[in-house]
């Protein structure tokens, strides 16, 4: 997979894939986007202070360090399982400013998630533990059950087979009762299939530049 690091307009950094002419994540910011469809929507909203979150897929690890500096602020207890196929090589995230951009990340760790081995629970923070599943959406492992889902595969037109009744029916096989999933999205064809697979679905504000966006509530 081609890819090659842009500055997006908030002035952090997103991955671009030339093969799929699609970028992890929205031009207008990806550090907004981030904070607003994942943390705002989605993190904020569980009000429970242990979580167990899945996060398909884990790309640049903006969403989890994101979560982990959440998790400091707000005393939050986090177990977080991400889906990858594709992982960052050193010589790209090495590269990527979230550091400089994220006020109380603690240095290192986003060189820290991305070394860290894949396929084992490692303890990032004290309150933060990341298991990093190195697989398909299709054929994920995933072992237990989990109250917040960040859904952000690439979109629906570029990667139709990854909104489908299989991997969200996957998703909703582990996902406990009241669990939220966010996703940026807001298109009839993955609400419909959210609501099949036994999803409450409901449309909210979008991050900068997008109207609308997903928080769907497991049933
Ligand atoms: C929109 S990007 C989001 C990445 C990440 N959440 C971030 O903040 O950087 C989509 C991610 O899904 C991964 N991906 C694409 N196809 C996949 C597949 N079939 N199975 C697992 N991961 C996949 C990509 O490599 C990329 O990291």
């Amino acid at each position: 997979m081609e890819r090659s690091i842009k500055i997006t307009e908030d002035g952090s950094h997103t991955m671009f894939v030339h093969g799929l002419d699609e970028s992890y994540h929205s031009t207008h910011g990806a550090l907004q986007e981030s904070m607003h469809v994942f943390i705002k929507q989605g993190l904020l909203t569980v009000k429970q202070s242990s979580l167990r979150i899945l996060e398909l897929g884990f790309g640049t690890g903006l969403n989890a360090v994101l979560t982990m500096a959440e998790s400091i602020s707000l005393n939050l207890d986090i177990n977080y399982h991400a889906v990858e196929k594709y992982p960052l090589k050193e010589s790209e995230y090495k590269l990527l400013n979230y550091e400089k951009v994220i006020e109380h990340l603690p240095k290192g760790t986003l060189h820290r998630m991305h070394s860290c081995p894949w396929g084992e629970t490692v303890k990032i923070s004290d309150r933060f533990t990341l298991y990093k599943e190195e697989a398909d959406f299709r054929s994920m492992n995933l072992p237990s059950y989990f109250n917040l889902v960040y859904f952000d595969a690439f979109s629906p037109d570029k990667q139709p087979e990854l909104w489908t009744d299989e991997v969200i029916g996957l998703i909703a096989q582990v996902s406990e009762l009241g669990a939220i999933l966010v996703t940026y999205s807001s298109k009839g064809v993955v609400r419909r299939t959210l609501s099949s697979c036994g999803f409450e679905v409901h449309k909210v504000a979008g991050p900068p530049g997008k109207i609308e966006m997903i928080r769907a509530i497991k049933r």
